[in-house]
C-alpha cells in the first residue's frame, strides 16, 4: 500500500510539478508529420504487424528519441521516415510533402557505421557529394571531418579507426549534404560505456551547431533523457506510441539532477510494466 501510494505521488509529481508535459504535438509548425502510420510485414504466409496507427509530429530543430523494447518497430519507423520502406499505410510527410524514397534531404546513421572499407574516410564522407566540383567537395568534407573531431583522419581507412571514430565518421557522412532531418538508429549502441558518454556530448554539440532536426532510436533511457527534447515511448506488438515525454531540463544536462532522475524512474517503470506484459504474452 505504502509503495503504491509512493508511486502514485511520483506520477502526480511528474505530471504536475516537474518539467514533463504530455504533448499531443499537432499543428502547422511541424517539419515531420506522421499520421496513422501502420506497417505489416508478410513472410511465409505470416503477417507481422510492426507498426499500428502511429501519430507523431516533430518540430524543426527538435531532438526526439524513440525508445521501446526490442522488436517494437523502432527501426521500421526510422526506415519509413528515411524512405527505405515504401509499403505502409498512413501519411509520412517532410515539410508537407510525402516521403517517396531516400534522398540527400535525409541523413541516416545505422547502428553499425557502414563505411565502405576500401575507401578513405575522405572518400566515404564525400561519396554523396560526387556532383560537386572537386575543390568544393574537399572543403565540405574537411568541414564535417573537423566538426566530428576527425580533421586529421581523412586519409585513413575505416579499418584504421576505433569504433567511436568510425561512428563519428558515419555521422559526418550523414551531415555532409546538410539534410533536413538526421535519422540515427542506435548510433552509439556498439560503443563501450565511457566512449558512449563522450559521444553523447559530441552528438549534442553537433546537433546544437547544425540545428538539424534529429530522430534517434536508442535502448538507453539515460541517453534519451540526456539528449532529447522529447522522448517517444513505444509499446510492442504491434508498435504504437504509448507515451510522449517532454524533457525541459537545461543543457548540458546533469544526470544527478533530481528531475533527470525522476524522468529516468518513470521511463524505467514503463519498461518494467512492458516486460511484465511480454512475459504474460509468451505464456
Ligand atoms: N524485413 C522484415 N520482414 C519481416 N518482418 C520484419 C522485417 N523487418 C522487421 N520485421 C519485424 O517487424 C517487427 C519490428 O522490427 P524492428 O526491426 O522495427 O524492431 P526494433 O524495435 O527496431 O527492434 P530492435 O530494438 O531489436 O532493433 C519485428 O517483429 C520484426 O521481426
Ligand atoms: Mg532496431
Amino acid at each position: 500500500m505504502g509503495n503504491r501510494h509512493c508511486l502514485t505521488m511520483t506520477q502526480d509529481l511528474l505530471e504536475k510539478a516537474l518539467p514533463i508535459q504530455r504533448s499531443s504535438g499537432s499543428g502547422p509548425e511541424f517539419e515531420l508529420q506522421i499520421k496513422g502510420l501502420s506497417k505489416v510485414f508478410r513472410s511465409n504466409g505470416d503477417a507481422i504487424a510492426a507498426l499500428d496507427r502511429v501519430d507523431l509530429n516533430i518540430r524543426r530543430g527538435e531532438f526526439v528519441s524513440i525508445i521501446g523494447t526490442s522488436g517494437c518497430g523502432k527501426t521500421t519507423l526510422l526506415r519509413i521516415i528515411a524512405g527505405l520502406e515504401s509499403e505502409f499505410s498512413g501519411r509520412v510527410e517532410l515539410e508537407g510533402r510525402a516521403i517517396t524514397g531516400p534522398g540527400i534531404d535525409k541523413g541516416v546513421v545505422f547502428q553499425d557505421h557502414r563505411l565502405l572499407p576500401w575507401l578513405t574516410i575522405d572518400d566515404n564522407i564525400g561519396f554523396g557529394l560526387v556532383q560537386r566540383p572537386e575543390e568544393e567537395r574537399r572543403e565540405i568534407t574537411q568541414k564535417y571531418l573537423n566538426l566530428v573531431g576527425l580533421g586529421k583522419f581523412g586519409k585513413a581507412y575505416p579499418g584504421q579507426l576505433s569504433g567511436g571514430m568510425a561512428q563519428r565518421a558515419a555521422i559526418a557522412r550523414a551531415l555532409v549534404n546538410n539534410p533536413k532531418i538526421l535519422l540515427l538508429d542506435e548510433p552509439l549502441g556498439a560503443l563501450d560505456a565511457l566512449t558512449r558518454r563522450y559521444m553523447q556530448q559530441e552528438l549534442e554539440k553537433i546537433w546544437v551547431r547544425e540545428k538539424a532536426t534529429t530522430v534517434m532510436v536508442t535502448h538507453d533511457v539515460d541517453e534519451a533523457i540526456y539528449l532529447s527534447d522529447r522522448i517517444v515511448l513505444m509499446s510492442s506488438r504491434p508498435g504504437r506510441v504509448k507515451k510522449i515525454l517532454s524533457v525541459a531540463l537545461p543543457r548540458p544536462r546533469r544526470r544527478e539532477h533530481s528531475d533527470f532522475l525522476a524522468i529516468e524512474r518513470e521511463l524505467l517503470q514503463e519498461f518494467e510494466l512492458q516486460a511484465k506484459d511480454l512475459i504474460t504474452y509468451e505464456i
